[in-house]
């Protein structure tokens, strides 16, 4: 499989859908839609619409009605990454490849693009009812997308991941639970709902959503490990961030070697569980595989 060119289709296929959804730029609230539309535009990989979709594809999904979802996801994802790199969180200036959203358009229009942008996903993704109003399950991945950004998902984890910094000696455990929730849970929220709205059997989501969280899990150490190892042209955003904000991760809890093994065998775990599913989709145990090696 030529990965390079599987994901230059996929993800240009996902920016089709992505922009199809955006809101037109106009009225006294055009800056809050420009800074939106920026920070959404300025590129990404668009992983987790891409998992979203070939969990989708796995188990047989076909009709459109992922689109808005796969949209939603990403609008959410994007939010996360703008409140991120606020002054008063990680304090950074750059996110793929540009200036981020609060560097050009000012802090509160940073604030605001944020939470336009969650608002917006819960707006779009509700568009699915319409779509298909006999559909039971699109509540259900309506819950799902809901509850894994929130508190007990991604915002909780970045609860604990601010309220820890400076602190030397944070538990492994706690640790998990900040990886889990505030990367992992998106991951999770991608994967059960292509499962969910394809209508895989309860059993099979939920070997999805481990293989999701080990990925979540994986994902995050590499990023922690790209901090230290790469620089700001390959990744679209500045090194050091963790170091600048005395973040304890799982390179400084782990040491290198230990954190590379363990990004392989967690997204190793990730493929012998998808790969033992009935349904087939090859490209998404390899996808999986590919992030093992991720440079950005
Ligand atoms: C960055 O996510 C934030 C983390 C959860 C580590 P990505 O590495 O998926 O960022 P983009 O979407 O490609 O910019
Ligand atoms: C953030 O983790 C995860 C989010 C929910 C945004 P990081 O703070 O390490 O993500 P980057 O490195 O800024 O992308
Ligand atoms: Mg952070
Ligand atoms: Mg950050
Ligand atoms: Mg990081």
């Amino acid at each position: 499989m030529d990965m390079k060119q599987e994901l230059e289709v996929r993800t240009r296929e996902i920016e089709t859908i992505i922009k199809a959804y955006l809101p037109k730029e106009e009225g006294y609230q055009k800056t809050v839609l420009q800074a939106m539309n920026y920070s959404i535009l300025a590129g990404g990989k668009r992983l987790r619409p891409m998992l979203m979709i070939e969990t989708y594809r796995l188990f047989g999904g076909k009709s459109r009605v992922i689109e808005p979802f796969a949209a939603a996801i990403e609008m959410i994802h994007t939010y996360s990454l703008v409140h991120d790199d606020l002054p008063a969180m990680d304090n950074d200036e750059y996110r793929r490849g540009k200036k981020t959203t609060h560097a050009v358009y000012g802090e509160a229009m940073g604030i605001l693009a944020g939470d336009a942008l969650l608002n917006y996903a819960y707006e779009t993704a509700a568009l699915a009812f319409d779509m298909e109003p006999e559909h039971a399950r699109i509540g259900k991945a309506f819950q799902v997308l809901a509850k894994k950004a929130g508190v007990y998902g991604m915002v909780g984890g970045q609860t604990a991941d601010v309220e820890s910094e400076g602190e030397r000696e944070i538990s492994k455990d706690k640790l998990n639970f900040i990886y889990r929730l505030k990367t992992g849970a998106l991951l999770e929220a991608s994967m059960a709902i292509g499962a969910i709205l394809a209508d895989a059997p309860d059993r099979e989501r939920e070997i999805v959503e481990q293989a999701a969280l080990e990925a979540g899990l994986a994902f995050q150490i590499q990023d922690d490990i790209l901090d230290v190892t790469s620089s700001l042209e390959v990744l679209g955003k500045p090194i050091g961030s963790d170091s600048k904000n005395q973040k304890t991760t799982y390179l400084t809890l782990e040491g290198m070697e230990r954190a590379r093994e363990d990004v392989r065998r967690l997204f190793q775990n990730a493929v012998e569980k998808i790969e033992a599913l009935p349904g087939k989709n090859p490209f998404l145990p390899e996808l999986l595989r590919y992030l093992i090696h991720r440079e950005k």
